[in-house]
């Protein structure tokens, strides 16, 4: 593997893993780290060790809306952020995309494109659905810049979505059809 931080890895570093009690340290600190809060939440709030034990046992828990999945690194037992892929509605073949890589000293490295790709190969592979929509801020280009090397699609804006330091921060809308998958992203 290249150790170089802006130089993405090779494809079968990344690994999505079902999430397991050892998701409670590493996610007790990331869920309380202020930059991770505002560039994927619309709030910040300070989470206790509870309230994360009792977030992770209902990710831990089987269910048809949503998938939580940790993202690892082959051979690191420690996982360095995770995804959902939620909102599932069979009914119109579609769900919403979220992704935190935790470990920001790992930012940069490719890792989070790599979780996209497999997360969007779920999707329309295992789980069968036509489309995926994702949702980032206007001021968070790093995951702009995700969305779009994995051939996300911009279809929209959100403006002045969210209130946050004084002003609005528009949301801007991202999809990714199965067609549009299959035809060059994998
Ligand atoms: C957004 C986030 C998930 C990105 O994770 P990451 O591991 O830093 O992302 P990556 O390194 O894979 O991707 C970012 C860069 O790699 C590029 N990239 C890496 N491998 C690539 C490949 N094989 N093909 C195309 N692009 C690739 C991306 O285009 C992007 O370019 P950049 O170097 O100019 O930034 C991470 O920064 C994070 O968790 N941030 C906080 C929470 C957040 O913002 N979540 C998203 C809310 S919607």
């Amino acid at each position: 593997m290249n150790d170089s931080p802006t130089s993405p890895v090779s494809d079968d570093v990344v690994e999505l893993r079902p999430h397991s009690p050892a998701s409670l340290e590493p996610l007790l600190r990331w869920k309380n780290d202020l930059e991770i809060q505002r560039l994927s939440d619309d709030e910040t709030h300070t989470y206790s060790r509870e309230q994360v034990a009792a977030t992770l046992e209902r990710w831990m828990r089987p269910s048809e809306e949503i998938v939580h999945l940790s993202i690892g690194l082959v051979g690191r037992a420690e996982p360095i952020g995770f995804l959902h892929l939620a909102l599932i509605e069979q009914a119109h073949q579609r769900c919403r995309l979220g992704i935190v890589i935790g470990e920001k000293e790992l930012w940069g490295r490719g890792y989070g494109h790599q979780a996209v790709v497999r997360a969007v190969g779920h999707a329309f592979d295992v789980l069968g659905l036509e489309r995926i929509t994702a949702e980032v801020f206007a001021d968070n280009p790093r995951s702009v810049r995700l969305l779009e090397g994995a051939g996300f699609v911009r279809e929209g804006v959100m403006r002045e979505s969210i209130h946050r330091d004084g002003r609005r921060v528009d949301e801007l809308v991202y999809g990714l059809l199965r067609h549009e998958w299959s035809k060059g992203h994998k």
